[in-house]
């Protein structure tokens, strides 16, 4: 059996603010497949960033596994973390974060250059992501010359460029009006899906669920059963 793309086993994630430590997540066990797409839903300051980022080993956990294919993160100094990150794991933030003097295609091609390997396939696989999310005509403008749709879907493109094992999306749609929420939501799932990839939307949003093949929900930090 291939182990799953994600698994938190018994994470507890607390934060220092002033005298006081937060809680921010609290035995939070979890399991994502391969080839899953799982929706988390709660409400603010419920922990979802919180799972993301540990998830995506942006953040080390207090205390629990953390693991990432085969891969056990607790295990990895820094530098190796950040290293893995680079390879094995593609973001999307509710802010889409592009390089505001980069094209498109260069947004892409970052990615590639932050690995070591921008070479003619990266070229090739940045046109073909781009192509594929509709953007064929739009590789070279700019973030300000994009509509917010379009620049989430640059941000997918960037995601999805290092051939990822697991894919973490915070609230991808949130800034986004319903209808284009829907069809970036629509193109999420199906790119995922296309590629047998894990992954785990945050959302605010209850109608974006049935885009997942599951949905959890954490409150307080922690996950409901
Ligand atoms: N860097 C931080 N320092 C202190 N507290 C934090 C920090 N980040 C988040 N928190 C707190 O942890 C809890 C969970 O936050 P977060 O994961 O951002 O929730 P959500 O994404 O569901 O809104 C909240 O109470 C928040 O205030
Ligand atoms: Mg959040």
């Amino acid at each position: 059996m291939p182990s799953p793309a994600l698994q938190l086993t018994d994470v507890r994630k607390t934060y220092r603010s002033g005298d006081e430590e937060v809680v921010a997540l609290d035995h939070a066990t979890l399991e994502v497949g391969r080839d899953e797409l799982v929706a988390l839903v709660g409400p603010s300051g419920s922990g979802k960033t919180t799972l993301l980022s540990v998830a995506g080993a942006l953040l080390g956990p207090t205390e629990g596994d953390v693991r990432v294919g085969d891969t056990e993160i607790g295990d990895l100094s820094e530098k190796e973390r950040t290293a893995f990150r680079g390879k094995e794991i593609g973001f999307v933030f509710q802010a889409v974060n592009l390089v505001p003097f980069l094209t498109a295609r260069e947004n892409l091609l970052v990615v590639a250059e932050m690995n070591g390997n921008l070479d003619k396939g990266a070229k090739h696989r940045a046109d073909q992501l781009l192509d594929e999310l509709g953007l064929g005509h739009r590789t070279g403008n700019q973030p300000g010359e994009l509509s917010g749709g379009e620049r989430q879907r640059v941000a997918i493109g960037r995601a999805l460029m290092n051939e990822p094992s697991l894919v973490l999306f915070d609230e991808p749609t949130s800034a986004l009006d319903t209808e284009l929420g829907e069809q970036v939501m629509e193109l999420i799932g199906r790119e995922m899906r296309s590629r047998g990839v894990g992954g785990i939307f945050v959302t605010h949003d209850t109608r974006m669920t049935h885009h997942a093949d599951r949905t959890l929900e954490i409150i307080d930090g922690r996950l409901k059963a």
